[in-house]
């Protein structure tokens, strides 16, 4: 069975190619009576859909919700994720200013584009209610930001505002979306943490609050390794890599593809018996 989705202004229109269901294809206007018919046909066939927002999802697709993706990695992110045909729960604080995500959006049926200011508990809050009952497969904590600071300037408010962007926000959203991904298939929660973490590699000392908001992100990702195990949640703290984006500058070592590609594959071999790992976009394992 082909099944072809597509979108005319506000009508959304399904077409099943199949002999027998081509009298379902019905436009949005008529959505009601369409919704009872389609669902019919679909559990004929086993396949189950749900409505959001405009956009229908197969529920056998798997899905990602990926946080900060209106630019950098985060929306090469959504990009590759789309390709691989994931439906794609493409989050970001400030959906007027993401035209680029909202191209893509147009061009990929499979992606979704929902607010969510990561800072905001009760944002968090409002989009886990409005997501209930819609599987993740795969949570992607991406969101991050880094402010500068030194031995002899470190702004209070800055670390705080990092602290609670880079380490609580990842905790508050694996905990709001704990119900979904326990209803994904999949089951892995991803932070992108940052090498500058790390204890050990701190051999150059600086960068006073980045360093150790990402490192109290580490210390999250630990201690949901353990507390999500039981339930069959995998874990991954990974780094990106130093990467050409606005936040790592032109100066950096790979692009964004190359930092992007990476980390899809070690997400992709993320299993409940290499759970827990901390490694880069290589697969190289980096000391806590
Ligand atoms: N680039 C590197 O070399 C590098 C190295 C190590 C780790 N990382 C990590 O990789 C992740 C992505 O970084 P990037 O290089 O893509 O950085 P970027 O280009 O600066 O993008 C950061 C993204 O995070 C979003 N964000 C920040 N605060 C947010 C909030 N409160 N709510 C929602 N979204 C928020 C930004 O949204 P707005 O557009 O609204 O600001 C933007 O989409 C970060 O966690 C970063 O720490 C990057």
């Amino acid at each position: 069975m082909k099944i072809t989705f597509g979108q005319t202004g506000s009508a959304v229109v399904i077409k099943f190619r199949r002999h027998n269901l081509g009298r379902y294809q019905k436009s949005a206007n008529n959505k009601k009576k369409f919704h009872k018919k389609s669902r019919l046909a679909f559990s004929f066939f086993s396949i189950n859909l749900i409505l959001l927002n405009k956009k229908y999802i197969v529920m056998n697709q798997p899905s990602v919700l990926i946080t900060g993706s209106n630019r950098g990695i985060g929306l090469k992110l959504v990009e590759l994720y789309a390709k691989k045909n994931f439906y794609v729960l493409a989050t970001c604080r400030d959906i007027s200013r993401a035209d680029q995500l909202d191209s893509m959006a147009k061009q990929y049926s499979n992606i979704q584009i929902l607010a969510l200011d990561v800072a905001q508990s009760e944002d968090i809050q409002k989009l886990a209610n409005t997501l209930k009952k819609q599987p993740i497969d795969i949570l992607i904590n991406n969101a991050g930001i880094w402010r500068s600071s030194s031995l002899s300037s470190a702004s209070k408010q800055a670390w705080l505002e990092s602290f609670t962007t880079n380490a609580i926000a990842p905790y508050e959203i694996a905990q709001a979306f704990l119900p979904n991904i326990l209803d994904g298939s999949l089951k892995k929660v991803v932070s992108i943490t940052s090498k500058m973490g790390s204890i050990a590699d701190n051999t150059s000392g600086g960068s006073y609050i980045y360093r150790s908001s990402k490192s109290a992100l580490n210390m999250v990702m630990r201690s949901l390794q353990h507390d999500l195990q039981s339930h069959g949640i995998a874990t991954l703290t990974l780094h990106p890599g130093w990467v050409q984006t606005d936040m790592g500058g032109m100066n950096a070592l790979i692009n964004v593809d190359q930092s992007v590609v990476g980390m899809m594959e070690i997400i992709d071999s993320l299993t409940l018996e290499n759970s827990g790992q901390f490694v880069d976009y290589a697969g190289k394992t980096i000391a806590w």
